[in-house]
């Protein structure tokens, strides 16, 4: 498998080239397994993502099965929310709304969200069901759903869902683990705008540092199939 990386002019042509990837998987998923699995993460950039898909798609979202890489430890009412984000941004403009299943952000103890979370997915592993797709975004630290730098989460090895704090200590967290988000067919990584221009070139062409840069453990893991979408301002640094 290899990364493919690919520089659009600007963050609208990142969202649109997204879709089309997107849309083409999940045709796929649908043709050959008649469901499709998506892995949705939060932030800006996928956001505008989701704004474009759901106005665009031509998919039968009735066999769509939304997950979510991460959330934050709010309800989903608030503003905060990943899941009442892409409520918003995405399945509120869809003909038929999706399956979904949500990390249950308003637990007051997110280490039993994150168990719960994690034995759903391993329940639809044991099944035989697989992830199509994980949808992530990067961080301008280098991580990448509620992966951050150094934390044990970024080495968790055997658990599919962790809690976790964001840097700064005061923003509970709820995250997929490596081994749960590479057992993803596909992933698609987003980053967009000049603030991203340092970050992509080092976890692209800096040294393997996974352990410090999150999204290293998937962009540089060869044994995944992983796409980049950049846009000209996050990849002014790339050679
Ligand atoms: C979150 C995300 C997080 C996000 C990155 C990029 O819940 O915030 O899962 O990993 O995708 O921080 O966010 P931007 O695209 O807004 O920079």
């Amino acid at each position: 498998m290899t990364l493919t990386v690919e520089r659009l002019p600007g963050a609208a042509q990142l969202a649109e080239r997204a879709v089309e990837l997107l849309e083409g998987w999940g045709a796929e998923s649908l043709a050959e397994r008649g469901m499709f699995h998506v892995v949705l993460s939060g932030g800006s950039t996928p956001r505008a993502t989701y704004r474009v898909w759901g106005q665009r798609s031509r998919l039968d979202w009735g066999r769509v099965h939304l997950w979510f890489g991460d959330e934050r430890c709010v309800p989903p009412q608030h503003p905060d929310s990943n899941a009442g984000m892409v409520e918003a941004e995405l399945v509120a403009d869809l003909p038929l709304p999706p399956r979904m299943l949500r990390m249950r952000g308003e637990d007051p103890d997110p280490e039993n969200a994150a168990r719960e979370y994690g034995r759903a997915l391993k329940t639809h592993f044991d099944a035989g069901g697989a992830l199509d797709v994980a949808l992530q975004g990067i961080g301008g630290d280098g991580h990448t759903a509620s992966l951050f730098p150094g934390q044990e989460a970024v080495r968790e090895t055997h658990h599919l869902c962790v809690a976790t704090l964001a840097p700064g200590g005061n923003s509970k967290r709820i995250t997929l683990t490596p081994p749960a988000i590479k057992r993803a067919r596909y992933l698609l990584f987003l980053a967009a705008g000049p603030d991203k221009a340092e970050i992509v070139r080092t976890v692209v062409e800096g040294t393997p540092e996974p352990v410090k840069y999150p999204a290293q453990l998937f962009l540089r893991d060869e044994t995944l199939s992983v796409t980049l979408l950049v846009d000209e301002a996050a990849a002014r640094l790339l050679a």
